[in-house]
């Protein structure tokens, strides 16, 4: 990529790295050593700037800490085999930031601006990008609102960030899960689709309960009937029935997965037949009664390909059969981490070099 914006860069004085122990990493704990930021004032975006990460300060009144304006991103970076660091779909990830911000009525961010800003970051603490197996460097690019004023209105300024950490596995094991009977994650019509912080927060509580009865997370399902599957957690869910991969079409209540879009793309391309529909509950209940449930498994950029070992229904637990390197979710999750480490070919042009 050319260099053709100038980003005024601040580098530390004092590197953290050293605290780095890429054997016990914790998920979003210990952030590398800059952060990329741009203000949008006026109708415009203004200098970006690469400074050291740390607090900053903001309006106690900015709608995005009253009214809840503000959206994020969640990427990856990995460390190849050729020894450089790439991006996994970095694109897609601007595109839905987009989508996300027109859905909360905040500036829509240049591709230029993201991808410079992003890779120019990337370069600067490439140092922090661990290379053990299952481990990436974990890209927060986020957005909120700026103006101190409690109106309830969006807001006239924004700033937009990138702040990254080494990450390694998010679960680090097989999931149990239960389809959530009460609680809504998001109508049709709503911002489910959309990577809004509220989205995130008022999940919070529902999935306490789910955690409290020894579930790690819930299947949501559908705002009206509770009928239908929408996602898990903060992954995207997939169902292996029959030799058939299938996952509920996406809607405005979906958030649109880019790991999704990708292990889909790797089932077609194995000849797999892929349905994206609704998918009920009961589907799912008659086909683990039927033994013909052969793997469940939960896609996300920070939970990469998570299997689920339980599904609980209406206070009863099924347990999945146990899956070996033949599984579907397996294969993919290991053609993924091959492509994205410059392992494999990148026939689809996913990874982008920094
Ligand atoms: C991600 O998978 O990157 C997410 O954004 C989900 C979560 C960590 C909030």
């Amino acid at each position: 990529m050319t260099e053709t914006l100038t980003i005024n860069t601040q580098p530390t004085t004092a590197s953290r790295l050293g605290q780095l122990d890429p054997a016990n990493i914790e998920f979003g704990k210990l952030f590398s050593d800059h952060m990329f930021a741009v203000d949008y004032v006026n109708g415009e975006w203004q200098e970006p700037q690469i400074v050291p990460y740390g607090d900053m300060a903001v309006s106690p009144a900015n709608s995005a800490l009253h009214y809840g304006q503000a959206i994020f991103e969640g990427m990856k970076a990995y460390r190849t085999a050729q020894g450089g660091v790439a991006l996994f779909r970095p694109l897609d990830n601007l595109h839905r930031l987009n989508a996300s911000a027109e859905r909360m009525c905040m500036p829509t961010l240049p591709e230029e601006l993201f991808m410079q800003g992003l890779t120019q970051l990337i370069r600067l603490d490439a140092g922090w990008v661990p290379a053990a197996d299952g481990t990436a460097l974990y890209i927060r690019p986020f957005m909120f609102a700026t103006d101190g004023l409690l109106g309830v209105r969006p807001s006239d300024s924004y700033r937009f960030m990138i702040i990254t950490c080494p990450v390694g596995a998010f679960y680090n094991k097989p999931l149990r899960v239960r389809f959530e009977e009460k609680y809504v994650r998001s109508a049709e019509g709503g911002a489910g689709y959309a990577k809004n912080a509220g989205n995130y927060g008022a999940a919070m509580y529902p999935t306490k309960l789910a955690q409290q009865q020894g579930y790690n997370q819930l299947i949501w399902t559908d705002a009206s009937e509770h009928r239908y599957v929408e996602e898990s957690g903060t992954m995207n869910a997939l169902f292996v029935i029959d030799g058939r991969v299938v996952t509920p079409a996406l809607s405005s209540s979906i958030l649109d997965g880019i790991t999704r879009r990708s292990v889909l793309q790797l089932a077609h391309d194995w000849g797999m037949p892929v349905e994206e529909r609704k998918v009920s509950v009961h589907e799912i209940v008659q086909a683990l009664e039927a033994g013909t449930l052969q793997e469940a498994f939960g896609v996300g950029t920070a939970a990469t390909i998570a299997p689920i070992a339980v599904i609980g229904n209406e206070g009863r637990d099924y347990t999945l059969p146990e899956v070996d390197d033949s599984a579907f979710s397996r294969r993919a999750s290991a053609a993924l981490t091959a492509i994205r480490t410059g392992q494999a070919a990148d026939a689809h042009a996913w990874m982008v070099q920094v």
